[in-house]
């Protein structure tokens, strides 16, 4: 994905600053920066989910693979499946863990008959890391499933529509250390197939999981690099103080 100029404003209040950056394929890209910086609003620019949000506005131009998102006719519906996104809460849908799985491929025809359909739950439960652990109940609720679960549950549901892109907000603040080693060891493995941006507050975590790191202060981007680069040499005063702890 591809932005340029890119600002958002909540009204009248300017929340994001004409930020550019390009985020590569086959890469976990980390967005850090302390609360309130704007990190959640871009992310959620870059598949148009600020939509749902009547102040919002973006401005600036955002591509996925060289198509505007924003151009006029763009089928939110279908961009939202190449651009998926997994959230902070684990939201599985409150029906079966199948059924979790099986809804976005249906409604986006990627599945011939049952067979296939059937073929689609189970890869993107494997992909997820969770297909053992559920495969005796995939009728259960998907709501009854621990939070670390569910929080694979909800990427195996972002994997199936077969994504070019999966935005994470914050995706293992709400689970225990042993979940949370899932999720970055999952991120790791889908990244070979997917460009895949991660919003943290944990700089360890954005030092483990991610290759590229930018760093956002007050709806800019002051930074963006190379994650070793970032955590290790910064060019910036501001990053520097950030990573080591003066504020945030
Ligand atoms: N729906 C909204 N309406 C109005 N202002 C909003 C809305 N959502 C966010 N903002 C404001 O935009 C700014 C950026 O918020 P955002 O949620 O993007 O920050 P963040 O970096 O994700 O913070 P955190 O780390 O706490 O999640 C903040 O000043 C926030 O108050
Ligand atoms: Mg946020």
């Amino acid at each position: 994905m591809r932005a340029r100029d890119v600002s958002v404003y909540y009204g009248a209040k300017k929340a994001i600053d004409e930020v550019s950056i390009d985020i590569p394929s086959k890469y976990v890209t980390a967005f850090i920066g302390p609360s309130g910086c704007g990190k959640s609003t871009f992310l959620r620019a870059l598949n148009r989910m600020n939509d749902t949000i009547p102040s919002a506005r973006v401005e600036g131009c955002i591509e996925l693979d060289g198509e505007d998102i924003y151009k006029s006719g763009m089928d939110v519906v279908q961009l939202r499946a190449r651009v998926g996104m997994v959230f902070q809460k684990p939201n599985p849908f409150p029906k079966s863990i199948y059924e979790n799985i099986a809804y976005g491929p249906r409604i986006h025809g990627l599945a011939e008959g049952k067979a296939e359909l059937d073929g689609i739950v189970e890869r993107s439960l494997k992909r997820a890391g969770l297909w053992n652990e559920v495969k005796d109940r995939l009728s259960d609720s998907g709501t009854a499933l621990s939070g670390g679960q569910q929080q694979r549950l909800c990427i195996a549901r972002a994997v199936a529509v077969d994504p070019e892109v999966i935005l994470m907000d914050e995706p293992c603040s709400a689970l225990d250390p042993i979940a949370t080693a899932k999720i970055e060891e999952l991120i790791d493995e889908l990244r070979g197939n997917y460009a895949i941006v991660i919003v943290t507050h944990s700089m360890q975590q954005a030092a483990r999981v991610s290759q590229r790191t930018a760093f956002f202060h007050l709806g800019n981007m002051v930074e963006y690099g190379r994650t070793s680069d970032i955590f290790t040499n910064p060019l910036e005063e501001r990053t520097k103080d950030y990573i080591t702890g003066r504020y945030g």
